[in-house]
């Protein structure tokens, strides 16, 4: 028996519009909600009950629940007030049967990765380690938790979004997923907020604990911003991340109900929403359509995501935006890189243009 934690309590703001009604977690990703994939990942690897850390909105997460079985046993706790990361994890403790040394493997909701759950747990049993964390390298680490280690694989520090140059020490960051000790997670303080990342760890190298990290190349993804979500999600689509969640993997997955006309052209990995239409001559490329959405003719989408009952107008084009549920997009527009539209939002034929010529 291993339990997880799994922190969905985030606010998701550098994806708004999309989380003003649905927390990040909950939005559809190469067709059901993203932390399905998570969850179905860590029932593969041997988990048999997982806390839903909630806060924001957790009442989306029980309407979920209420009609889902994903083959693991699952548990929703609450925070009143959000209790930061570390303050999630302590408040999530007694909604599991761990104690003593028992592992309990915590992730943040929004990490997409192949990562070897199961050999991650073994390492930090074998290693008789108080945490374990998973680290990946990226090229630009400054948005992150910077985690050095020595020869060893014993963490040496825990710099949380580093503010000035000389702290960024290693390219190797925190990638969401660690496994404590149970006893570790019971000494968190209660009743406050705290930051596994900003308190906590830091707190368990300065008293001599044992930290250690495992290094992992493989896929790892942040879906904290637009681009990102758009990308988790082909990646999905195209087989390129793991999940046994996907429905079928392939250059687009057009879900029930949606009709997408004959001559569109859907690829690098486009998800069509249940019941939304493709009108002919469409091309959308590498994006995302939430459900009941409606591309017009000739509208062509690269790199975006369609809201839910989002229309894009006759020959528009749409790269690298956002375009919120319910918005509606006149024919002959051109939103790019960047642009978001909030939901319900109506913008008439032709407004935003580019340039003259295209
Ligand atoms: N329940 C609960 N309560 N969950 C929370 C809270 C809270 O108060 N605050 C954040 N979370 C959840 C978020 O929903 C998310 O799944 C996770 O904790 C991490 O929070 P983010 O807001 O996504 O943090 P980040 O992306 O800036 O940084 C974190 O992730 C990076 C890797 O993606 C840190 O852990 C970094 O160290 C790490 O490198
Ligand atoms: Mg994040």
């Amino acid at each position: 028996m291993t339990e997880a934690v799994l922190l969905v309590g985030g606010q998701g703001t550098r994806l708004r519009p999309l989380t003003v009604s649905t927390p990040k977690p909950m939005l559809p990703v190469a067709g059901v909600p993203f932390t399905v994939h998570q969850i179905t990942r860590a029932r593969d690897a041997g988990i048999t009950r997982i806390v839903l850390a909630t806060s924001y909105r957790s009442d989306v997460f029980r309407e979920f629940l209420d009609d889902a079985d994903h083959g693991v046993e699952i548990v929703i706790a609450t925070e009143d007030e959000p209790l930061g990361t570390g303050g999630a994890i302590r408040h999530a403790l007694p909604y599991l049967n761990s104690s003593g040394d028992d592992p309990v493997v915590v992730f943040n909701g929004d990490v997409l990765t192949g990562v070897d759950i199961a050999g991650l747990i073994r390492h930090h049993v074998n290693s008789a380690s108080d945490v374990t964390l998973y680290l990946t390298p990226v090229p630009d680490p400054r948005a992150y938790g910077l985690v050095p280690t020595d020869a060893t694989g014993r963490v040496t520090a825990f710099l949380e979004k580093p503010q000035t140059p000389e702290e960024i020490v290693t390219n190797q960051i925190n990638a969401g997923c660690y496994v404590f000790r149970s006893s570790v997670i019971s000494a968190i303080p209660t009743g406050r907020p705290v930051s596994v990342e900003r308190e906590t760890f830091p707190q368990l190298l300065a008293d001599d604990a044992r930290v250690s990290g495992v290094v992992d190349h493989g896929y790892w993804l942040d879906l904290g911003t637009p681009l990102a979500f758009a990308q988790g999600s082909r990646d999905l689509v195209l087989g390129l991340a793991p999940s046994p969640a996907v429905p079928q993997i392939g250059e687009s997955l057009v879900l029930e109900g949606a009709v997408v006309a004959r001559d569109a052209v859907l690829s690098g990995g486009t998800t069509i929403g249940r019941r939304a239409h493709v009108e002919s001559g469409a091309v959308i490329e590498g994006s995302v359509v939430f459900d009941d959405a409606h591309v017009h003719s000739g509208a062509r989408i690269r790199d975006s995501i369609i809201g839910a009952g989002a229309v894009i107008g006759e020959g528009s084009v749409v790269a690298g935006a956002v375009i919120g549920d319910g918005a509606h997009i006149g024919s002959g527009n051109e939103l790019l890189d960047g642009v978001r539209i909030w939901p319900r939002a109506h913008l008439a034929d032709g407004t935003v243009r580019f340039s003259s010529d295209s």
